[in-house]
């Protein structure tokens, strides 16, 4: 008999066993009554459960550490699993954890960051970062929904997700599954994401518990290494990384991750200040906070706070950690300290009451079992495909296309197709687990959907890492006989190789979780590739799959057609063959800054005005290319900058307005973005700062009036005396195409 037979009969005695040595819950008891309000059936579950019971309610445990020890999940003390792919066992822990005293029902969390993508055969969105190009929230909401309808069908339903890290350094490995470098973008997409996740509401039958992470700043860590430390300002805390927490908050984030990182001196997960004055008092959040995985651990073996784990958790759970992610060790010593009074049980129901609103909300209570007959029915549509597609041709940002040579005409004889990431799952990005190829459209794939495959000569020469000269002068050699060559290279975030074969630190890997790099240039000898296949005279359109900005300073000047695709999920191939050949109008606008260098970096947009007083000797200072930008098919033309009111009192909102035409001869989009700076202030401010967007559609020869709300919320700051309000005096109001390119108008506020 073959193991997985074994194993699933192994599954059923060990069911069958525990269902029959433990209580029943009683069912008639008033916290089963869905029709009680939910704080009347936490009041009355909590008044039932045992300090040991609570104190389950607070750990997780993942696979491994489960199968050890059962994690206390029989006894009805264990209130989360997390990485858990076989659904099947899901169903199963859902059912022991029902056939207990009380029946609590179980978190199921896993890491759903664009798309369920551990799921084998989910829909796969464009990544964060590909999706944050887009500038449209509503793609976010609308993917969000699709990725929590397909957690819960699967019998998931706590998303490790959304990170709202503002990101100051893309070295950091995790740059692809942000949204970017602007406070205000990120807020805007963190909200739609929580509200795509959760329901606008209450969480109900088909949201999941959104999770924003990691609290705090972990996106410009020392040398841009994951867990490395930040030390920052309250005020550039508040002003910059702050933002998108309070704004997903406000859009009812219901859980919250710490950070690995220490802020100046204290870990975020030992850190009153920040997760409870901040969190807590100030923003009046009522969630629940989970630890990273392992940080409490970490307090020990990295931060050097103390060397045992009962102080350990007695400093995370004072600071105002609530769940541990995950395992053994917790439980024991947390009832010990509510035992010597170290950590009161109120501080305790406050945790469990959190995870329990949760629980009812999302109906766990009245079934949390998996309808294995529904999933088919829910998971990866037409209309998910659909939109998967819909997004990624929404996010391609066309960096440059000199002379035209884009978009390639549909009847071009012969295309040379190459580069390590032509056909490949490197459009998939990180935190995506074996998908059927079958639902992934590689951009060759593409290609071959978009015009005649006999006219494409491909050639894979070799992955990211294991480009030869040989196979380069192989290339050289077929793009001598083509009209056209388009080389796809870039990075590689896949937590698997080409065949699946899950390697989070196989050698092509050059992004995602804990893959930092202290380069942004060309990983190998993609860059020979291009510049051989240049060499020979052939038209050469690049495009770029990856999931951090590159320094690909060389293919900026020489190249003529530029796209940056990032990780345009598991339609992306195809949206990016339309774009090549024209069937779409690329509309995508960069969320993050492009660094010529590493060493350029910090080298975000909203820097202060000191910061490029002195200048780089021998290399330019500016960006490669600047935050905000994105060419088109089309031309847009910008006029008539005006200002309802140039002078008004402080505290009033004005109208700024601007004329956008379509002035080429094909139907495009164009984000129009609102920049401010304040001319003079008390304290030093940004030389501009991102305050509003509005995506438009026009037709050849259209003009539109789009208009924009300045409001004193987008003027104010943090004083000298860290107060949030408007100074009076004179304020740029900007309205633009990118960060760099943008008309200006003077506005007066005056007392
Ligand atoms: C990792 C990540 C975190 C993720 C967690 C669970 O350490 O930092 O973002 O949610 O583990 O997978």
């Amino acid at each position: 008999m073959n193991e997985p037979i074994l194993r699933k009969l192994f599954l059923i005695f060990l069911f069958f066993i525990t269902f029959k040595l433990h209580a029943q819950p009683d069912r008639s008891l008033p916290y089963w009554n869905a029709s009680l309000p939910v704080e009347q059936r936490v009041n009355d579950l909590l008044s039932r459960m045992t300090l040991t019971e609570k104190i389950g309610q607070m750990n997780m445990y993942g696979p491994t550490g489960f199968k050890e020890t059962g994690g206390g999940l029989d006894d009805g003390h264990l209130g989360t699993f997390y990485n858990l792919r076989d659904i099947e066992w899901i169903d199963q822990v859902q059912a022991r954890a029902a056939n207990t005293r009380l029946g609590i029902p179980l978190f199921i969390a896993i890491d759903a960051v664009h798309g369920h993508g551990k799921y084998n055969g989910a829909t796969i969105f464009p990544t964060p970062l590909t999706l944050a190009s887009s500038w449209e929230p509503g793609l976010v909401y609308e993917s969000s929904k699709v990725t929590a309808r397909e957690m819960r069908a699967t019998g998931y339903n706590w998303n490790f997700f959304p990170n709202v890290d503002v990101v100051r350094d893309p070295r950091w490995g995790r740059t692809g599954e942000t949204f970017g470098e602007d406070p205000f973008l990120v807020s805007e997409m963190a909200a739609a994401m929580v509200e795509g996740m959760q329901g606008q509401g209450r969480l109900g039958e088909e949201g999941a518990v959104a999770c924003i992470k990691h609290f705090a700043a972990g996106g410009q860590p020392r040398g841009g290494l994951n867990f490395a430390p930040m030390d920052i300002s309250e005020r550039t805390l508040r002003e910059v990384f702050f933002p998108p927490f309070k704004a997903a908050i406000d859009a009812g984030a219901m859980s919250l991750m710490a950070a690995h990182n220490e802020l100046s001196g204290v870990p975020c997960h030992a850190n009153e200040w920040l997760l409870t004055k901040i969190l807590r008092e100030e923003w009046g959040f009522e969630g629940f906070v989970s630890t990273d995985w392992h940080d409490i651990e970490r307090l020990i073996e990295i931060h050097k706070l103390t060397d045992n784990m009962k102080e350990a958790i007695r400093l995370a759970i004072g600071a105002g950690v609530d769940i541990h992610m995950d395992g053994d060790n917790f439980t024991g010593p947390l009832e010990e300290l509510v035992k010597e009074g170290l950590i009161s049980e109120k501080r305790i129901d406050r945790t469990v009451r959190s995870v329990l609103t949760a629980k009812f909300e999302m109906g766990l209570f009245e079934n949390a079992r998996t309808d294995f007959d529904k999933i088919d029915k829910v998971v990866l549509t037409e209309e998910t495909e659909a939109l998967a597609l819909e997004s990624a041709r929404k996010s391609l940002v066309l960096l440059k296309n000199e002379n035209s040579i884009l978009p390639l005409n549909k009847k071009t004889k012969k295309i040379f197709l190459s580069g390590p990431n032509a056909h490949s799952n490197v459009v998939v990005g990180d935190w995506t687990r074996r998908q059927p190829d079958e639902n992934i459209v590689t951009l060759y794939e593409g290609l071959q959907q978009v015009i005649n495959q006999k006219n494409i000569d491909y050639h894979h020469c070799g992955d990211i890492v294991s480009i030869t000269n040989e196979s380069i002068a192989e290339a050289v050699k077929r793009a001598k006989s083509a009209d056209v060559a388009i080389l796809a290279v870039g990075g590689r975030s896949v937590q698997a190789d080409e065949e699946w074969n899950f390697d989070k630190m196989h050698p092509g890997r050059t992004g995602g979780e804990n893959v930092a790099r202290s380069s942004l240039d060309l990983v190998g000898k993609q860059l020979e590739l291009v510049q051989a296949v240049k060499a020979t005279g052939v038209p050469t359109v690049v495009v770029l799959f990856n999931g951090r900005p590159l320094s690909i300073n060389w293919i900026a000047e020489n190249i003529e057609g530029i796209i940056e695709a990032w990780e345009p999920g598991m339609q992306g191939g195809k949206a990016v063959a339309e774009v090549l050949f024209g069937d779409v109008n690329p509309s995508g606008k960069l969320p993050i800054t492009f660094p010529r260098s590493a060493g350029h970096i910090p080298d975000y947009y909203n820097h202060k005005p000191s910061a490029y007083y002195r200048k780089y000797k021998y290399e330019e200072s500016t960006p490669l290319y600047p935050f905000g930008f994105g060419l088109s098919y089309t031309t847009f033309e910008y006029a008539n900058i005006k200002l309802s009111r140039e002078k008004a009192a402080l505290g009033s909102t004005v109208t700024a307005s601007v004329e956008v035409t379509n002035t080429g001869d094909r139907l495009g989009e164009e984000v129009v973005q609102l920049y401010i700076r304040d001319k003079l202030s008390s304290v030093t401010r940004p030389v501009k700062e991102l305050k509003g967007f509005q995506k438009v559609a026009l037709k050849p020869g259209e003009t539109k009036t789009v208009r924009f709300q300045v409001n004193p919320e987008m003027l104010s700051f943090y004083n000298l005396q860290m107060d949030w309000g408007v100074e009076p005096g004179e304020f740029e109001v900007m309205i633009g195409r990118s960060s760099q390119d943008h008309l200006n108008i003077r506005l007066t506020l005056e007392e």
